[in-house]
């Protein structure tokens, strides 16, 4: 039975989210942009209200909700400030998960119990300067020296790489083999040999901040492999089925927040004596934003659905992904455009949605490669 009706559970944590959005997020969004201000406080806080670990059971420290209720939150925390909830999803749906899928007993004590619950903050570390897309041509390598693993190499565009306290770290642990010779990594920022590169000055999701990080002779205990020696590739390539779902609902989110300026802006503004929501071109323009905001949404929830369910979703998440930030580009384009010169500038806060929804089209796998593992399903 198909039912788009929520929960009570799930109608609470839209609206918690939705008041913390508007009361914590909504003041600050225009500064955090400019000055490229990590929302620190922000993020204490979500922790502190459970939106760090939602999907992860209480025992591990997390709240124990479901794909659902997370998607429902990033979509209202991105509605207000998307890099916020990029800094969430990636906690959530990468560090978070990967650890509660993989991690033994000791290592969920340790190292998910304080991410799910907000007291420290996680990184997910896949990319390197000459393997983005194809993800498993990377270099940096692991090698075995007795008890410990030492690393060298250069990773790339990792989010919350500064601010953040451990690092999921995909790397070789034998070269010549391919994706099998990757395994991963949890990571200690703290452990010696880590260097954090400079913060990158990003066209958009400014807030949150995205470096390198160069490791030289960082000596890893064993203990610290998440999963068997050659499991990472699989590790990185599952966990990143999931983490898409949270990057497509927070796209939704902003496409949402573009549809709601664009209508009240097209009520108010006058041209040609009359409202311009009384256009036809602009009417036009509202209602293909509702329509894809509406349709990217249902695509988020089927894949979060099935992935509550147990069922396979990766396709699913590569869809919704593809379809929510497509969607989040375009509205946020449209909505500059009903603007017009007051779009373009920084005072409205609406070339903001334009800057911030490029990214959706890029992370965690571009369009080009949702394309590519939705095909690939597809020819099966
Ligand atoms: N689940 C389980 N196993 C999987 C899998 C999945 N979803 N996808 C692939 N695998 C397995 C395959 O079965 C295969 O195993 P076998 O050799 O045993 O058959 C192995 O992994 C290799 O798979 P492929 O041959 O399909 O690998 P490929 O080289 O063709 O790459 C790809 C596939 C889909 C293009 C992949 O490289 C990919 O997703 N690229 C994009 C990477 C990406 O999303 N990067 C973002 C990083 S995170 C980020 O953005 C920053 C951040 O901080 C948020």
């Amino acid at each position: 039975m198909i039912n788009f009706s929520l929960t009570e559970e799930q109608l609470l944590v839209q609206e918690t989210a939705r008041n913390f959005a508007r009361t914590h997020l909504l003041p600050g969004v225009i500064e955090r942009d400019e000055k490229s201000l990590f929302p620190k406080e922000q993020i204490k806080l979500m922790g502190e209200i459970g939106f760090m670990g939602m999907m992860i059971p209480e025992k591990w420290g997390g709240a124990g909700m479901d794909t659902l209720s997370f998607v429902l939150a990033i979509e209202e925390i991105a509605a207000v400030e998307l890099a916020t909830s990029t800094i969430m999803s990636v906690n959530n749906s990468l560090a978070c998960q990967v650890l509660f899928d993989w991690g033994t007993d000791s290592q969920k004590e340790k190292y998910l119990k304080p991410l799910a619950r907000g007291l420290k903050l996680g990184a997910y570390s896949l990319s390197e300067p000459q393997s983005g897309s194809d993800a498993s041509n990377m270099n940096t390598f692991a090698e075995k020296k007795g008890n410990h693993f030492i690393i060298n190499g250069t990773k790339n565009w990792v989010t919350n790489g500064i601010n953040s306290d451990i690092i999921i770290l995909f790397c070789l642990t034998e070269k010549g083999i391919g994706s099998k010779g990757i395994s991963a990594f949890i990571i200690d920022k703290k452990l010696e040999g880590i260097t954090t590169g400079k913060k990158e000055d990003k066209l958009g999701i400014r807030a949150s901040d995205t470096c390198e990080l160069y490791f030289e002779n960082c000596m890893v205990p064993q203990e610290n492999l998440l999963g068997s020696i050659g499991e990472g590739f699989k590790i990185a390539m599952k966990t990143l089925g999931g983490g898409r779902i949270g990057i497509a609902s927070q796209a939704v989110g902003l496409s949402r927040s573009a549809l709601e300026k664009a209508t009240s802006y097209s009520k108010e503004r006058k041209q040609f004596g009359k409202k311009i929501s009384e256009f036809g071109s602009i009417q036009n323009k509202l209602a293909d934003m509702a329509t894809s905001t509406d349709a990217a949404r249902l695509l988020v929830w089927r894949a979060a659905i099935l992935k509550d369910q147990g069922l396979p979703y990766n396709k699913e998440s590569s869809m919704a992904k593809l379809f929510s930030s497509n969607t989040a580009m375009s509205s946020a384009t449209e909505c500059v455009q009903i603007y017009g010169g007051y779009g373009y500038i920084q005072e409205y806060g609406v070339e903001q949605l334009m800057r911030d929804a490029k990214i959706t089209q890029i992370y965690e796998g571009t369009s080009e490669i949702q394309r590519l593992v939705i095909s690939r399903e597809v020819l099966k």
